[in-house]
């Protein structure tokens, strides 16, 4: 694991934060509190967190993607650098979620100690727009897709390597892909003259098996790449970890907030959370409550937040965002919850 106290430059790392201020607000950060960002990204919301902690304060950031470590690192140590002693504990982690329990232990962090989790899902803009790192159905570069890029295969050797039946299968459930048979069909029929190897090869035998481009809104390969960059990246499974292990980081009073772009993701924490914030689950016929469960949360916005119209307008990626919080509970607030009256 990469540890951040000899922080380098930022490069060339392009991303507008989403929510910012709606995340921040829900964050309600303590000057003195432990805060940890799970994706870093350019650094924009862990640099907002940041810049609302004092002495004591803790924040911790951490990215699967080794160019947003660089750059999150570069900007919060910039940022450090104007803060007077004693400045905040920063560090930031090079990592994936499915390790954020022994990264936070490794880091001295306990459990039901922190006052603040932000995960900010999806890709940053840096990775769809970098041609380089074959994210984009729009520009050429090597079919890659990995947000880790010193672990795991690529793109190619998926799409070259897949059975029909599983490439289908994925195009249809990650992809929500209609024509997901002729599409599998295209890319088998073409990796058999040739393999594929960059973006825009892969996107336009994909266009060709949906008919072509032309007189549509949206680019005929986009479920597909969506579908290919969530397989390869593992996302859904990288998301139940995350989701199963955050609130026992949480200290009571705790904040938990979530951005997601993606309906299937909004979806898994929501019920996630309601779950969480769920108290008696007796069928109501029972008169005492035997299941004795209790809510472990409590939900700040039903129905979650979505973005301003004008940050749509000035941010188009920002329009199908959607932030959920959650507030951990103490324990004497969630035995109330055990009660029918509390369901
Ligand atoms: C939307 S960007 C975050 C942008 C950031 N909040 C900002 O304001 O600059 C999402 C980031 O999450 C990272 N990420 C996605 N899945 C991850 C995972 N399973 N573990 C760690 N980082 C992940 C991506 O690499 C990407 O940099």
């Amino acid at each position: 694991m990469e540890r951040t106290s000899d922080l380098v430059g930022a490069g060339e790392f392009h991303h507008v934060s989403v929510l910012l201020d709606e995340a921040i607000e829900a964050l309600a950060i303590r000057p003195g509190g432990t805060y940890v960002d799970v994706t870093a990204g350019g650094g924009g919301h862990s640099l907002a967190i940041l810049e609302r902690l004092g002495p004591g304060g803790v924040l911790i950031a951490m990215d699967r993607d080794p160019n947003a470590v660089t750059a999150a690192r570069a900007r919060l140590a910039a940022a450090l650098a104007g803060k007077s002693s004693p400045a905040p504990r920063v560090e930031v982690i090079h990592g994936a979620w499915s390790v954020l329990g022994s990264t936070l232990e490794g880091l001295a962090i306990q459990e039901g100690s922190v006052d603040g989790l932000l995960a900010d899902l999806g890709v940053s803009s840096h990775q769809l727009d970098a041609p380089e790192r074959g994210f984009s159905f729009q520009q050429e570069g090597p079919l890659d897709m990995r947000m880790d890029t010193t672990q795991g295969v690529r793109a190619c050797d998926l799409v070259n390597g897949l059975p029909e039946g599983e490439l289908q299968s994925l195009l249809r459930e990650l992809g929500d892909e209609r024509d997901s048979r002729a599409v599998a069909r295209a890319i088998v029929r073409r990796r058999g003259e040739r393999r594929f190897e960059t973006t825009m090869d892969l996107a336009d035998v994909i266009s060709r098996a949906k008919g072509g481009r032309r007189g549509k809104r949206v680019h005929p390969a986009t479920r597909a790449f969506q579908a290919i960059r969530m397989s390869l990246n593992q996302e859904q499974d990288e998301l139940r970890a995350l989701l199963d292990s955050g609130l026992r980081w949480l200290c009571p009073g705790g904040r938990w907030a979530v951005i997601s772009f993606h309906s299937g993701e909004d979806r898994a924490v929501k019920h996630h959370f309601r779950a969480l914030a769920q108290g008696c689950t007796c069928p109501p016929e029972v008169p005492v409550c035997r299941c004795g469960k209790v809510p472990e949360a409590r939900l700040l916005h039903r129905r979650g937040r979505a973005p301003s119209d004008a940050e749509v307008r000035a941010n188009s990626r920002a329009r199908s965002a959607r932030l959920r919080v959650l507030e951990r509970l103490t324990a004497s607030t969630s035995s109330e919850g055990a009660t029918h009256g509390a369901r």
